[in-house]
């Protein structure tokens, strides 16, 4: 019997992926995806705990969801589960069904591949489900073969999961776990279905992908670079990017591969979070902005053209005006192409929470100002694109009837006029146009490949 399942993500990319794994395990047992929570016969919010606005969504969304449980039978109307996965799940556990009585179901990130015997005990007669353990057998194991088919031409491929650096700020050492790594082999065979079900593009992933060492298919141990080098050999894909890295982990081989291995992207997401160094020893991220500086430079000059991406917290505990100015001027001697910046939210459990806090207004006003910085920026890389031809994945439809939506080497939105068919496929593209947050583009007579 066909049953559906609502699946609702937030946060990161490992969430999108997980989402789609947790549709993976349901399908086997008759559940189709659906995007209408009113007639889901399951709900699923995939919830992110980064940030306190981010965890507090979740229950703005079960309040939206909670009639649903006590709204009069019409004919074939359904009495949905609802089921918290991910992050908040596994920090907040049990606390959920008291602050959330609608919730039959709370499983941490490591138990999706248990959901089929998770969904049949909470069918039971009002069985209340609680599974946030981390067992001792890697989930990746466990979860089927990703269904061919339903993929788009951009695939996140998980490759690592946990993280062992434990920054003061962040949470996410103790919702994911220890760091664990997938074996190359399985990584590779994975890339290889993704292909052939059409996908062009691969980005690896994990909280700290870069610090990936993964059991090879000899016994011997593959690190990130050697990973890539592999995955670019597959036919068919054509495009291949890794994110979230840390710092430390941005080793010699790896900077060398992007000078080797053209299909890997010049374009990297690497989070530096402050300019000061009394901040960063603050946060524990184990290294300077010298050492930053000294990566960037190496980056650049193994690819000239490499587009840079970080995140940045304003409002750090003991961050002083002088830090902040620290990090503006990091952000001009950098220029990055792109950054996400965020006010210091004080997370339940680390260390930094217990320290003095900044004020919420002077947060409010660095922000601002980075944010202003970051977009002139961001502009300004996007202006220096007009005039070139760059390779576009195109990937949906845009609003307009004959546009369509792809992305450049350097991860910028490209809006171009284009035939339905180059929907999946690398075109180049005149950029005539940039702006904000995209480009404009033309498939004029100077595109022919
Ligand atoms: N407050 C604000 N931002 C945070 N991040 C992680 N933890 C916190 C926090 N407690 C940001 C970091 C990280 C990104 C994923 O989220 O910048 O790189
Ligand atoms: Fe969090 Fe730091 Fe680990 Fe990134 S490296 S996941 S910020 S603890």
């Amino acid at each position: 019997m066909t049953k559906t399942v609502c699946i609702k993500t937030y946060g990161c990319q490992m969430n999108l992926y997980d989402s789609e794994r947790m549709a993976d395990v349901l399908a086997p047992l008759g559940f189709v995806c659906t995007d209408d929570a009113e007639t889901a016969d399951l709900v699923i919010l995939n919830t992110c705990h980064i940030r306190e606005k981010a965890a507090e969504k979740v229950y703005s969304e079960l309040g939206r969801l909670k009639p649903l449980k006590t709204r009069p039978r019409e004919q074939g109307s359904t009495v949905p589960l609802i089921a918290v996965a991910g992050c908040v799940a596994q920090a907040e556990g049990g606390e959920i069904f008291r602050r959330a009585p609608q919730v039959d179901m709370v499983f941490g990130p490591q138990n999706y591949h248990r959901l089929p015997e998770m969904v049949a005990r909470a069918s039971r007669a009002a069985g209340l489900v609680l599974e946030t353990e981390f067992p001792t057998e890697p989930k990746f194991d466990h979860l089927p073969h990703s269904r061919e088919g339903c993929a788009g031409p951009s695939r996140y491929l998980a490759v690592q999961e946990g993280c062992d650096k434990f920054c003061t700020f962040c949470v996410v050492p103790y919702t994911r776990g220890a760091e664990y790594a997938r074996p190359a082999g399985d990584v590779v065979e994975e890339a290889g279905r993704f292909a052939d079900a059409g996908a062009c593009e691969i980005t690896l992933l994990g909280q700290n992908v870069n610090a990936y060492c993964g059991v090879a298919p000899d016994g011997s141990a593959w690190r990130l670079s050697r990973l890539i080098e592999e995955v670019a050999e597959i036919p068919g894909v054509g495009r291949i990017r890794y994110t979230t890295s840390h710092p430390t982990d941005m080793t010699d081989d790896l900077i060398a591969a992007h000078a080797r291995v053209e299909k890997l992207m010049p374009y990297l997401h690497l989070p530096v979070q402050t300019g000061s160094n009394r901040v960063l020893a603050a946060m524990n991220r184990r290294h300077t902005i010298e050492d930053y500086r000294s990566i960037i430079n190496r980056l650049r000059a193994a690819r000239p053209d490499i587009a840079l991406s970080s995140d940045f917290i304003v409002g750090f505990p003991g961050e002083t005006e002088g830090d902040f100015r620290a990090t503006l001027d990091l952000v001009d001697a950098v220029g990055f192409a792109q950054a996400y910046s965020f006010k210091y939210s004080a997370r339940p459990g680390t260390p930094a929470s217990l320290e003095p806090q900044v004020d919420e207004a002077v947060k409010a006003d660095r922000l601002h100002r980075l944010q202003a910085r970051l977009d002139e920026h961001q502009l300004s890389f996007n202006r220096r694109c007009e005039g070139r031809i760059l390779p576009v994945l195109f990937e949906t439809r845009g609003r307009r009837p004959g546009q369509l939506v792809g992305k450049s080497p350097y991860m910028q939105a490209v809006h171009a006029d284009a035939p339905e068919t180059n929907l999946g496929t690398i075109q180049p593209v005149h950029i005539v146009a940039g702006y904000a947050n995209s480009l404009a583009g033309a498939m004029d007579e100077r595109c022919v490949a």
